[in-house]
């Protein structure tokens, strides 16, 4: 492994990704060479499954969690647990007078946002290392922090809405995508699993109402949820195709991708957006 992999969190599927992106490997550039998400289809049924319809699903979803977010013009604008910049490259691409800021624990895939997404006009973006618990930026510094897909990975979720509490600036919003177990998963997602051999340490266990009490307890009120399971199931057979015409997983990504669809499609875990407001008048600098 690169010495630059943080030795506090190791994601295999990430240096199989950035292995494969590295080759040049064209299937794997287009579908996760910006983002490295399940994506929101918006009409699942009638889901082609090509690469171009990922890449707009991929799309899709982070524009569903900046809209959670309330995301407008003028804005600073925190994504933590940026990945490749593929949020980061979204709003650049659609808003003017932004401060986009990265924040990653893996440098190695800071360095590939680095070449990949550069600010457009009226917009200033840059790419930190640091961990999602410790936000290594001062207080008030953001009118939105984003959490696509990542929430899982973090060690400890309730410090990481501490954080961004901290962090926003009163009457700024954050905004998630995560994987949300039922009821009746919740008491079994909870317990303490050893880390995927393929997607690492991923902690499904933060049920609906776990989320209702974490923002109560730090102090945000809840905005928005939506339960978007159905507009993501397509990616299941997207990544079964892409593994079986381009030879792009392993054993160990296909067996942990099927138990996630299997949770997936028989309700048990479900995919959802949340939005949580710090209370105050939103106030510029
Ligand atoms: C599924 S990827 C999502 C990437 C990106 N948000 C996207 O949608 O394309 C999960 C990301 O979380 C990052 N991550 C995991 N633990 C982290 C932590 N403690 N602090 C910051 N980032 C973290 C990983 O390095 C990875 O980039």
């Amino acid at each position: 492994m690169n010495n630059d992999a943080p030795e506090q969190i190791h994601l295999p599927y990430f240096d199989h990704l950035l292995e494969l992106l590295s080759q040049q490997n064209p299937a794997v550039s287009e579908s996760f060479g910006r983002h490295v998400h399940w994506g929101y289809w918006e009409k699942p049924r009638q889901a082609l499954l090509t690469a171009a319809d990922f890449a707009a699903a991929a799309e899709n979803l982070s524009a569903h969690v900046c809209q959670a977010a309330h995301l407008g013009d003028h804005q600073a604008v925190l994504d933590v647990g940026c990945g490749f910049g593929g949020t980061v490259a979204h709003i650049n691409e659609r808003h003017q007078g932004m401060r986009l800021t990265g924040l990653n624990i893996d440098e190695r895939q800071l360095r590939r946002a680095r070449e990949q997404v550069l600010p457009l006009a009226e917009n200033s973006i840059a790419f930190k290392q640091g961990d999602a618990c410790q936000l290594p930026f001062p207080d008030a510094a953001f009118d939105v922090v984003l959490a696509v897909e990542c929430i899982f990975h973090f060690p400890d979720r309730r410090q990481f809405f501490r954080e961004a509490y901290r962090v926003l600036r009163p009457g700024g919003y954050l905004a998630l995508s995560d994987f949300v177990p039922s009821r009746l998963l919740s008491p079994v997602a909870r317990l303490k699993f050893p880390a995927w051999r393929f997607y690492g340490r991923c902690n499904f266990g933060c049920s609906q109402k776990d989320y209702l009490r974490l923002a109560e307890d730090t102090g945000f009120t809840l905005g928005l949820v939506k339960d978007i399971t159905q507009n993501t199931l397509p990616t299941y057979s997207y990544l079964r195709r892409l593994a079986a015409k381009r030879r792009v997983g392993n054993l160990s990504a296909a067996f942990e991708t099927s138990v996630a669809e299997a949770l997936s499609r028989s309700g048990l875990l479900n995919y959802e957006i949340y939005s949580f407001q710090k209370p105050g008048l939103a106030k510029k600098p």
